[in-house]
């Protein structure tokens, strides 16, 4: 079993203990022009996002994309526990064109994204539902600490005191270097909202034209209904000992919303304060009332 380390900082973030282990080989990573990167804070969208490029590359084809689990598709860039190939080792050994997943805040980057000029698509999820979502995850993964209560979860998420830090920064700084790279960011909303429409833009983005029944076929198969039952994406064929899916399934509920399901009146004024004083000046908006 993983055992639950404690984090460890990397330059004032705290990051899964294993992975802050591994820190050399991803400081030193090298990204290709190529690459296609696909960055998130935790629990955002990011394994939505991943099957839905990986169909785009293959235009549409649902069995190409059951090939192997997303996590080999698109390797997770600082991943590392014992007695597995890291991301980086993954990502040397893949032909490309690699699609790269992270969760790092941009000040973690290694150094060549930002010189190789490579695409990179952001997709943003409001805090109250990666809230929920993490508390929850933390549970299921156990490279985690312990959360604790939901109110002992949630004032350590909102102190940023989880891995890779806070929500607020992490949003914020990828939002502001959108227009300096070659970025597409996308909000968890939208992609429920119209799900159409957002692939749409993924498939402009990546210049990958498809007709409409392959993009009808696209939104079908990434549905949450469609992957939440499909073994390759739904995370399922990790050992128990490091995601325990009979805590909670990592395919969770897939909804916009459920944070109403467990913040109290308290909570939601505390947070809303917080947010208040961590967004003023940002001209980055999330719907979160939908
Ligand atoms: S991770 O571990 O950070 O990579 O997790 P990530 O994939 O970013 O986020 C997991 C949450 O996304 C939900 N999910 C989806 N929602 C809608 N549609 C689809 N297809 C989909 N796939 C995954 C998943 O259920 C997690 O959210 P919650 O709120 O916990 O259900």
């Amino acid at each position: 079993s993983v055992q639950r380390p404690p984090l460890l900082s990397i330059g004032g973030v705290p990051l899964v203990k294993y992975f802050a282990e591994n820190w050399g080989e991803v400081e030193n990573f090298q990204a290709r022009p190529d690459d296609l990167l696909i960055s998130t804070y935790p629990k955002s969208g990011t394994t939505w996002i991943s099957e839905v490029v990986d169909l785009i590359f293959h235009q549409g084809d649902v069995e190409k994309a059951r090939r192997n689990p997303i996590y080999l598709r698109v390797p997770f860039l600082e991943f590392a526990v014992p007695d597995v190939p890291t991301g980086t080792e993954l990502l040397r050994k893949m032909p490309p064109p690699r699609f790269i997943k992270t969760h790092l805040p941009v000040q973690l980057m290694p150094e060549s994204f930002w010189t190789q000029g490579c695409k990179m698509i952001y997709v943003a999820r409001n805090a109250k539902d990666v809230a929920v979502s993490y508390y929850f995850f933390y549970q299921m993964a156990k490279v985690h600490p312990d959360p604790g209560t939901w109110d002992e979860f949630l004032e350590k998420y909102i102190a940023g005191d989880i891995s890779y830090g806070p929500w607020f920064d992490h949003v914020k700084g990828w939002w502001d270097k959108r227009h300096e790279q070659r970025m597409l960011y996308l909000f968890y909303e939208d992609m429920k909202e119209d799900p159409r429409r957002e692939v749409r833009k993924v498939m402009e983005f990546l210049e990958r034209p498809l007709d409409e029944q392959v993009l009808e076929k696209i939104v079908h198969h990434t549905s949450f209904k469609e992957m939440s039952q499909n073994q390759m994406a739904n995370y399922k064929t990790i050992p128990t000992a490091v995601m325990d899916h009979d805590i909670s399934p990592f395919m969770r509920k897939g909804i916009t919303g459920d944070w109403k399901n467990y913040f109290t009146v308290a909570q939601n004024e505390h947070f809303d304060a917080e947010y208040e004083r961590q967004m003023k000046g940002t001209d980055l908006c999330f719907r979160t009332e939908i």
